[in-house]
């Protein structure tokens, strides 16, 4: 194993009915609010109204930023940064998914700095203070309710990066399987894709001994691909929604990838250079891009990818190369998604042949990407290109 250091201070609050324990949450924080939500799912599953009940109840001054947008803008986050600024804002409330989330990490921080909120994106500058907040969590699948990840689009430049702050910390999570019922069935595909990638991206290492975190990476997407299969067919059963919200939050709060050091990732860095030339959701384009990204890189370590094969595919491995068995997973892993309605082709969404070079630049624009399977320029080219 790498040396590593663990902390991870969220309080997370899960199960039904654990809206009731907001007002605990927010007891050591002033007066005023900003409640910051996406496009209205909020509004129409009525999660909003009971939100606004409790912090009327406690006679918070509530101020609020609606419509986040999905792949959230820096603009969106400027919005908010001003609001916090001001109007001296104590405490911010995101509800909603991993967007109204990411965007609220930005606009904490944002709010006790002076340049422009980007600048922490594209780490020219490091946040030295924020604002405390606090989730109420609607999707499940980044992970960003309990980690200190976020994910921004500047939609003038067409860039999106994640970046990263001790300061991204949620002060607590509050995740009730119910406000995930009225998730649409691409939404809640979608976030099944995500949260296995998730797993993926930190089975790839090249770290030796790490049998522990192997099994838990094995086990969990295990779980999720049995329930997940069940859930985009019954997409009200409760307790499916229980199994996959809950494996959102571990698949990227930080617990799978100790002592790997941290797993690969050019499959998130390429997907947000796709996002952010056309847009698309986080997952459709990882739906469509890991399993070449499996491909491409299958030679780098098969014994790995035929593992995974055996263990999480339930390929049969008797009597056949590893090489046979890793790529038996990998088609694996392209029928499962399919089988659950997930995009194949970047054609899906209408992508061309015509901003490849343009997308692999940006993916690669700080040199190569990837740690397991260091990629240049050329070799994202070749991933997109096999993904059209
Ligand atoms: O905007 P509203 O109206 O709320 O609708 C949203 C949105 O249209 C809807 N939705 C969410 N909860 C709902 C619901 N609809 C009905 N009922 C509910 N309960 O779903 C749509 C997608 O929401 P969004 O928040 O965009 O989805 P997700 O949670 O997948 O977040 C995606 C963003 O997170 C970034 C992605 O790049 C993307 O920008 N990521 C963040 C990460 C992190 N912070 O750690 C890691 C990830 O790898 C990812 O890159
Ligand atoms: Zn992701």
């Amino acid at each position: 194993m790498e040396q590593f250091i663990f902390h991870n201070p969220v309080k997370l609050i899960f199960g039904k009915g654990v809206l009731s324990k907001l007002p605990n949450g927010l007891e050591s924080y002033g007066n005023k609010i900003l409640v910051v939500y996406g496009g209205g799912s909020i509004k129409r599953n009525g999660l909003y109204d009971e939100v606004m009940s409790i912090l009327k109840k406690l006679n918070k001054e509530i101020y609020e930023l609606g419509g986040v947008e999905p792949n959230p803008r820096v603009s969106t986050a400027r919005k908010g940064a001003e609001i916090c600024k001001k109007e001296q804002i104590d405490f911010i409330l995101a509800v909603g998914g991993g967007s109204v989330i990411d965007c609220t990490k930005l606009i904490a921080c944002a709010a006790k700095y002076d340049g422009d909120p980007w600048d922490f994106v594209v780490k020219s500058a490091k946040p030295t203070d924020a604002i405390p907040f606090g989730t109420v969590l609607t999707m499940a699948a980044t992970g960003s309710e309990m980690n200190a990840g976020s994910v921004i689009t500047n939609e003038e430049t067409e860039e999106k990066y994640g970046w990263g702050s001790p300061f991204n910390f949620p002060k607590f999570s509050i995740l009730d399987p119910t406000y995930t019922l009225s998730l649409p069935k691409d939404q809640t595909i979608y976030g099944i894709v995500d949260m296995m990638s998730h797993i993926f991206e930190q089975y790839f290492h090249s770290t030796t001994n790490t049998p522990l975190q192997d099994e838990l990476c094995e086990g969990a997407l295990r779980a999720i691909m049995k329930d997940g299969r069940k859930l985009v067919n019954d997409l009200q059963n409760y307790e499916l929604r229980e199994t996959i919200l809950l494996g959102g939050t571990w698949g990227l709060n930080g617990f799978l990838g100790m002592g790997n050091a941290g797993g690969d990732w050019a499959t998130h860095d390429i997907e947000h250079a796709v996002s952010a030339v056309y847009d698309i959701p986080h997952a459709g384009g990882l739906a469509i891009l890991f399993p070449n990204w499996m491909r491409y890189n299958v030679n780098v370590n098969p014994k790995r990818f035929a593992r995974l094969a055996v263990n999480v595919f339930g390929v049969n491995g008797e009597g056949r190369t590893v090489e046979e068995i890793a790529m038996e997973g990998i088609d694996k892993l392209r029928e499962y998604w399919t089988s659950l309605g997930a995009p194949v082709k970047l054609a899906d969404y209408g992508i061309d042949d015509s901003k490849i070079s343009l997308m692999a630049e940006k993916a690669t624009v700080n040199g190569k990407v990837g740690k397991f399977a260091p990629l240049s320029k050329k070799d994202v080219e070749a991933i997109l290109t096999a993904s059209l």
